[in-house]
């Protein structure tokens, strides 16, 4: 994964790449690092840890020098350490890297031959190696074009040279890499966010592109070494802050923004005087549709697990879901009448983006539901459905799970009005009842202290379920994977009409199990499967909207959630599992924000 950054400029550097690395913390928080040529030299400072440690490092010995490049890290190759930390850098060229060298160990073992030691475990130190070798007898640019040429795998680089210190050289592959433009000052980066304090004019690069960026000018080429030009985006302004505010970390903010961002989602494609939910820009007729394959990872193929079962509901449309990771290997038929929806919240997810990739190359329909309208997998796809939830920081997704499942819901009754497959005025309702959607996230996040003392309670269990039934399913998935994420709590997300084929196994005295429980048409089927794991010693949380009534005697504990239509209850059952892994994680002292071996933006395979 991880982030990287270059600056050229007239004036001092390593503030702005260090604010910028902070921005690209999201990316990966394992290690940091710079370098800038001081003196005519390579001045490299790197350690294992946060940003902040990097920071506190450069107030002891700051760097000098007007031209560097930065990193933060998530290890792939090689234990996160000060060694292992970017940039790799030989006397003469210093690399940071995103991506993966899938021939590394190769390359490595015949450099080996002739004597020459690695320091690092890392992937990223044999491509220092090989400029090492190429700038012996070439210019810089003609070094970086052999030099990529010899890498399998994917990248984004950014390089400086000891003996140029007016340019920063990038270079893509698979791994996405962006430009800014400013007075005396230009930009290389991960991705926009991170340059977006410096400036709102963004190009992009595309596979095989390498740039080379002075402080006056950015030269563009291609993979066959033509000079070309590049179109110059204007980024649009963030309405959203993404400041913590009063709340102690950005996921708890992040939870209780979602009645508000929902209600801004809502506005965006609900037409307030027609009532009528606006889609101008799908790539196929509605009417011509015969197949949907949606395709996501992590909480994104939830809500995409989700969104399976409105299609079915309200269209007569077939519906596939897909791991996007699985999908990019499987031998799939592809259908000119089918439409491929990509669901991510960064738009940068490597899995997902390789999948619309394939899609393209194949000549398919696609559509992306997206929170970063600028990324890689926005700008790839024929058409566009932003979630409208503003920038999320926590790792753990929650706001912009809440935002694909709404956009994917709209989707799922425009298409069906278009089609005639749901009557008129069924879908006027619908699109009422979805108006008192944020009011019912409101209620549903008063259930906070309640869930405080439940998650106090399960705190130092050694695991956990959570059970549902149809679109209760996926939102079992969602809360075990937000436990894990968050708290390291072993927890399983279970159909719980599955229980009896083998996992009941597991249910022993006190085992924490979360049964999500709608008073929907499951609803009978899901308590007898609750008493089954009651009758095992289960310690039951159970989730239902039963007016308040206690439903058994052995329920540990019960929280009622608002009323609503029954295809709704996704979005409101959600909100208490949000606030249970957030609290189990606050009780065990877990870094919310950013959880261990984890990232916000996942672009490796
Ligand atoms: C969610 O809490 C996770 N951190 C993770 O599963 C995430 O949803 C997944 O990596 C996909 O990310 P994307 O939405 O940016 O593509």
């Amino acid at each position: 994964m991880c982030g990287i950054i270059g600056i050229a400029s007239n004036k001092k550097v390593s503030t702005n790449i260090v604010n910028a690395l902070k921005k690209l913390e999201y990316r990966g928080y394992d290690s940091a690092g710079l370098a800038t040529i001081t003196n005519g030299e390579i001045n490299e400072k790197k350690c294992s840890g946060r940003v902040e440690k990097l920071e506190k490092i450069l107030f002891q010995s700051p760097n000098e020098g007007n031209l560097g490049i930065g990193h933060v890290r998530w290890a792939t190759h090689g234990v996160p350490n000060e060694v292992n930390a970017h940039p790799h850098s030989s006397e003469i060229v210093s690399v940071v890297h995103n991506g993966i060298i899938e021939n590394s160990d190769k390359l490595k073992k015949e450099f080996e031959k002739s004597g020459t030691t690695f320091k690092s475990q890392t992937d990223t130190e044999v491509i220092t190696v090989l400029l090492t070798e190429k700038l012996k007898k070439l210019d810089p640019l003609k070094a970086v074009f052999e030099t990529i040429d010899m890498l399998k795998g994917s990248f984004a680089l950014g390089i400086i040279f000891k003996n140029h210190k007016e340019f920063v050289i990038g270079a893509r592959r698979g791994s996405p890499l962006a430009v800014g433009y400013s007075n005396n000052e230009n930009y290389l980066g991960s991705d926009s966010y991170a340059l977006k304090s410096m400036t709102n004019k963004i190009s992009y690069l595309d596979d095989g592109d390498v740039c080379v960026l002075s402080k006056d000018e950015v030269k563009f080429y291609n993979h066959n070494k033509d000079k070309i030009n590049k179109e110059i985006f204007t980024l649009s302004e963030d309405k959203a802050s993404v400041s913590k505010g009063n709340y102690k970390n950005f996921m708890i903010k992040e939870i209780f923004e979602q009645p508000v961002t929902v209600k801004t989602c809502l506005k965006e494609y609900i037409d307030k005087i027609r009532e009528e939910i606006n889609f101008y820009n799908l790539p196929l007729d509605p009417k011509e549709i015969n197949k949907i394959v949606l395709i996501g990872c992590g909480t994104a193929y939830h809500s995409c697990l989700v969104a399976k079962y409105w299609f079915e509901e309200f269209t007569s449309i077939n519906i596939e879901v897909d791991i996007a990771s699985e999908f990019r290997y499987r031998k799939v038929r592809f259908d000119k009448k089918a439409l491929y929806i990509f669901v991510s919240q960064s738009g940068e997810t490597a899995d997902t983006y390789a999948a619309l990739d394939l899609c393209k190359r194949q000549n398919v329909k696609t559509c992306s539901v997206i929170n970063v309208v600028e990324s890689s997998i926005a700008r790839n796809s024929n058409c566009v459905l932003p979630i409208h939830a503003g920038p999320e920081i926590g790792v753990a997704s929650t706001k912009a799970f809440l935002g694909q499942m709404l956009v994917l819901y709209l989707l799922s009754l425009k298409i069906s009005e278009v089609r005639n497959d749901m009557q008129n005025i069924e879908y006027k309702k619908k699109i009422s009842e979805l108006k008192k959607l944020p009011t019912l996230i409101s209620e549903a996040l008063k259930e906070e202290e309640k869930i405080q003392l439940i998650a106090k309670d399960i705190c130092e269990s050694k695991g956990s379920m959570f059970l549902g039934r149809g679109s209760s399913f996926p939102i079992a998935l969602e809360g075990a994977l937000k436990l894990k994420e968050l708290s390291y709590l072993h927890a399983e997300g279970y159909p719980a009409g599955e229980m009896k084929h083998g996992p009941l196994a597991l249910i022993e005295d006190g085992l924490p199990v979360v049964v999500i429980a709608p008073k929907d048409k499951y609803f009978e089927k899901t308590l007898s499967n609750m008493q089954e794991v009651i009758a095992r010693g289960g310690k039951v949380l159970l989730l239902t909207n039963s007016d308040g009534k206690v439903i058994s005697e052995n329920i540990r504990f019960q929280i009622n959630l608002p009323d609503s239509d029954l295809t709704l209850t996704p979005f409101i059952f959600t909100i208490p599992l949000q606030l249970l892994s957030y609290h189990v994680a606050l009780f065990k002292k877990c870094d919310i924000d950013k959880p261990r071996n984890l990232a916000k933006s996942v672009t490796v395979e």
